[in-house]
């Protein structure tokens, strides 16, 4: 099989961690007997440098005539001082997600077994292994909205969905609930927002189609308190853009580091639901601070790697194995800064990916 993957490292920690993860993409290559063309392109901070801009047309044209997109990060503060539009999170990101319609987006939080420590949750909440996935709808809502404007004394955001929107989101939710614990919690405001009365009727129709998998409704404030207090209750969440933005950030803190959680961002197929094509991006920023120290986690960006296999080139075995040398290198205690307990040993950015490499091979 021949693949071709636009590589966009981006800012701060994003090259450092990339370069750990195409070892591992490497890996994965020679084990399946694949060949994969990585193109780099700028993103970010270092586009605007480079092309003035956050997101080049060379770097979309490059994306384009790819089957997948392995993203880094993006932003530091060298360009925190431009209006808000031109900034590398905005600038990039968002464009990215509108250009290619990437309209799923799911983010597993996920706390391996023994890392339960890492949480700041009590260790009897998390459990022994906790595995939320957050699914996110991604190019609607008050994100994208219109009308959007400034006028005076004014501001306007639109919180708009369509009937179709809704629809294709939500059996993204609920196929992935059913090669999981078959549980779907569609999170909504629908005692408020009118847009949410009708996600909660549409998302109850496509249920219909899945009797196998156990839908519930939750509003979102009530979420957000439930997944503090029990986190163990969930199995996929289901979530309108700005609400999945909010609750994914506050799941990937119960598992314990931003550092560890990757996330896909998938296209319409043909078909109507995800299809192959997507970004692969760690759920982590940046991170300036430790950037070019060699410290950096790159395991959210090895498991994003793992998931561009999965969704990108139909190979959830390849997943499994990167998910499975992960949890074998933790296992043996080996730990980065930000997972490690006080005064434990630590290694760095390249020897955890030689770990994981080791493990894998
Ligand atoms: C995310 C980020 C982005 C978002 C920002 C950087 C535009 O917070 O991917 O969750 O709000 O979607
Ligand atoms: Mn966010």
């Amino acid at each position: 099989m021949k693949k071709k993957i636009a590589v966009l490292a981006g800012d701060g920690i994003g090259p450092e961690v990339m370069a750990q993860a195409l070892r591992i993409l490497e890996a994965l290559e020679k084990k399946y007997g694949m060949t994969i063309d990585k193109h780099p392109a700028d993103v970010g901070g270092i586009a605007i440098d480079n092309h003035g801009k956050a997101l080049p047309e060379s770097t979309i044209k490059t994306c384009e005539e790819s089957d997948a997109i392995l993203f880094g990060s993006v932003g530091g503060p060298k360009w925190e001082k431009l209006p808000p539009e031109q900034q590398p999170e905005r600038g990039a990101l968002l464009p990215l997600r509108k250009h290619f319609q990437l309209f799923a987006n799911l983010r597993p939080a996920i706390v391996f077994k023994g890392l339960a420590s890492a949480s700041p949750l009590k260790a009897e909440i998390i459990g022994d292994e906790l595995d939320v996935l957050v699914v996110r709808e991604l190019t609607g809502g008050l994100y994208f909205g219109q009308p959007k404007y400034r006028e005076g004394d004014k501001a306007v955001d639109t919180m708009v969905y369509t009937k179709a929107e809704i629809e294709r989101i939500a059996h993204v939710a609920f196929q992935a609930a059913r090669q999981r614990g078959k549980k779907l919690c569609s999170i909504d405001k629908a005692n408020v927002l009118t847009t949410m009365v009708f996600w909660r009727e549409i998302v109850t129709e496509v249920g219909k189609q899945y009797p196998d998998v156990q839908l519930s409704h939750m509003y979102v404030d009530n979420a957000a308190m439930q997944l503090i207090r029990n986190p163990r209750q969930f199995d996929v969440l289901l979530c309108e853009n700005m609400f999945g933005d909010i609750l994914s950030d506050e799941a990937s803190m119960i598992a314990g580091s931003l550092g560890m959680l990757p996330s896909a961002s998938l296209a319409q197929s043909p078909q109507g639901t995800a299809g192959s094509f997507g970004l692969f991006e760690p759920s982590g920023g940046s991170a300036p601070d430790i950037a070019g120290q060699g410290i950096a986690n790159p395991i959210a960006q090895i498991l994003s790697t793992g998931m561009m296999f999965q969704y990108a080139f139909g190979m959830p075995q390849a997943y499994q194995d990167v998910h499975q040398a992960v949890s074998k290198v933790l296992s043996q205690g080996h730990r980065t800064r930000d997972i490690a307990t006080p005064g434990q040993k630590t290694v760095g950015t390249a020897e955890m990916g030689d770990l994981i490499l080791k493990a894998l091979t």
